[in-house]
């Protein structure tokens, strides 16, 4: 009799095309500390991080996730010390440039999640002619730059005053973010130990389920990705109700 294994990432292909997990949002942390413990600087973290982040990108499309957000740089970052903050925008413009050259190969969407007019306008404008080029690909790939998830929302809510919106609902809002017509976060995945989300996605994380793992960023390879799909699925979500099975 033939005997065929299926491998971890044949498992979580298996898993997500069965439904139910979309969207995934990670907040890549834990570089600094990954550095400390080699004894080099926090740069090398990041560098090693950056990696780390192409790594999960790429397989998530793999296994066939159709959206996936990653928390690159938080509003609140800017505290971090100027050369650090240099060296991470240096990582960015970086990964902008690769894209750009690669961005057919890798068939996503690449979309950009922040308040970016900080930015100088040749590189907002090298960031949305790339989203609008590859927006012809259903995998969407976005990577949170300059993102609170406070000033998106006060972005929002500035937003509809201005269209004259005097009733708000939330579905007013949630087109209103910088992640408009997107399903909201399936799972919400942070290493390094942390338990919180640190101003990410806070409207859109309202029923999300959330995965810590101490695995520190740098660290995070394939397999670690199954580990949280695995226990994903694991999950019973009930949205407020009672599912059939608990009846
Ligand atoms: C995540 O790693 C990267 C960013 C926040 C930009 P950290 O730099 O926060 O690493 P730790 O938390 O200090 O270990
Ligand atoms: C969250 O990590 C932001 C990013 C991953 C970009 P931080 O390291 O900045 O979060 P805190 O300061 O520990 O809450
Ligand atoms: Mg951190």
């Amino acid at each position: 009799m033939e005997v065929r294994t299926v491998t971890p990432a044949q498992r979580s292909a298996q898993l997500i095309s069965g439904g139910g997990l979309r969207h995934v949002a990670f907040i890549m942390d834990g570089n600094g500390r990954w550095a400390k413990k080699r004894g080099l600087p926090r740069a090398a973290g990041h560098k090693a991080g950056a990696e780390a982040f192409r790594r999960v990108a790429h397989y998530c499309r793999d296994i066939g996730l159709k959206y996936v957000t990653v928390y690159a740089f938080s509003t609140e970052n800017w505290s971090r010390p100027e050369a650090e903050v240099k060296g991470l925008m240096l990582l960015l413009r970086q990964y902008l440039d690769e894209i750009e050259r690669t961005a057919d190969k890798e068939k996503t969407n690449i979309r950009f999640i922040g308040d970016l007019s900080v930015f100088d306008r040749s590189l907002q404008k090298r960031i949305a002619d790339l989203t609008e080029r590859t927006s012809v690909y259903p995998a969407v790939l976005n990577v949170a730059l300059n993102y609170g998830g406070r000033a998106e929302l006060a972005h929002a809510f500035t937003k509809l005053a201005a269209d004259g919106k005097r009733e708000i609902t939330a579905d007013d809002i949630s087109s209103a973010l910088y992640t408009a017509g997107q399903p909201d976060p399936d799972l919400i995945v942070r290493t390094a130990g942390e338990e919180r989300l640190s101003n990410f996605l806070i409207w859109q994380s309202a029923y999300s389920e959330f995965y810590f793992t101490d695995v520190l960023w740098p660290d995070m390879t394939e397999r670690d990705v199954d580990a949280a799909v695995e226990e994903f699925f694991r999950r019973t979500r009930r949205f407020g109700g009672v599912v059939e099975s608990e009846k």
